[in-house]
């Protein structure tokens, strides 16, 4: 069913329903965000057990943005009304936005792409990835309608950053840029930015040079995460320092984008530190498994 304050309507964006793929933290933060602006969501899960987990994460988010005094118990529960979880991508058949949200790997989100593609009944649907830095037209050429696919990179945590990369490959077609931007900015109340379609786009190509280097200076013993970010916190009034932050993103997903702009670049700044790799290896993956350069309840 389709809200009576769904807003796409309402701004002529013509985008009522929207599918998610992928319910990972930033599947489900897309999804609530768009369930609070009013949209119909459908997110697909790819495993049983996240049929379970995801709806938990979606309504643990939903109660800390009322603990906070961001949103009602009634806009909460009006929330969760608008969003259904399936193992059934063919579920995504009636979308008029599909924003693909699985993990960091190219081969796996062309598969998803070419998939989506052939579900996807409007032709004026659009197809977005949040990918973090592979570049869109290499997943957009996956599909017979690049036109149609762009990226629309979310920042996590999603409810509460404000910015939204939209990245236009050298494919998509100018109304649907300039539909999508209407989209974020006034159905999703959120802040887009026009990036470039390379590896890392805009902000995480600024983000991870620095990012690593605070991983190399932890490598080489020259302070330990506490110090490095605090320094960071204290000194440069950051939210969080990059350690902290770099256990936020997750290490695997941290050690994905770094090899992307690597291999974009080869630039010595982009390549992973061999720590951080270990760390991967080892399965310490940050907050999301309970232990990275910081430890988590
Ligand atoms: N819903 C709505 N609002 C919420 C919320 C929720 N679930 N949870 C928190 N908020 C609001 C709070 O009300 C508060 O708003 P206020 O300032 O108006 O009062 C604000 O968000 C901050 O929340 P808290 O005070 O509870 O939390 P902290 O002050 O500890 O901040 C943090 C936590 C928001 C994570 C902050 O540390 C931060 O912004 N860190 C940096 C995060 C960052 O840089 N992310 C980008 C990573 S890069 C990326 O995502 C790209 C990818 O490709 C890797």
């Amino acid at each position: 069913t389709t809200s009576t304050q769904s807003a796409g309507t309402g701004t002529g964006t013509g985008i009522d329903r929207v599918g998610v793929a992928g319910s990972g933290i930033m599947g489900t933060g897309i999804a609530e965000l768009c369930a609070k602006s009013g949209l119909n969501v459908k997110v697909v899960v790819f495993s049983e057990s996240s049929l379970v987990t995801a709806p938990r994460r979606l309504a643990a988010s939903l109660d800390r943005g009322v603990a906070k005094g961001k949103l009602t118990v009634q806009e909460r529960d009006a929330a969760l009304g608008r969003v259904s979880f399936t193992r059934d991508l063919d579920a995504l058949a009636d979308r008029q936005l599909v924003i693909e949200a699985v993990k960091e790997d190219e081969q796996l989100k062309r598969e998803l792409f070419a998939t989506l593609d052939k579900i996807v009944e409007d032709p004026d649907a659009i197809l977005a990835t949040n990918t973090s830095s592979i570049p869109v037209v290499r997943l957009s050429s996956a599909t017979r309608r690049p036109g149609h696919v762009l990226g629309m990179h979310f920042f996590n945590p999603v409810p509460v950053l404000p910015l939204v990369e939209l990245v236009s490959s050298v494919l998509t077609d100018d109304a649907v840029s300039a539909r999508a931007l209407v989209f974020v900015r006034d159905v999703l109340g959120k802040k887009p930015i026009a990036s470039p379609d390379r590896a890392g786009f805009l902000v995480n190509a600024l983000l991870f040079p620095y990012l690593l280097s605070a991983v190399r200076m932890v490598e080489s013993g020259l302070a330990s995460a506490e110090v490095v970010d605090e320094g960071m916190v204290q000194g440069c009034s950051h939210p969080m320092g990059p350690l902290r932050l770099a256990d936020l993103i997750g290490l695997d997903t941290t050690v994905s984008i770094a090899q992307a702009m690597y291999e974009e670049f080869k630039e010595p700044l982009y390549a992973p530190p061999p720590l951080l790799l270990r760390m991967v290896e080892g399965g310490l993956l940050g907050r999301k498994s309970g232990r990275g350069f910081h430890t988590y309840a």
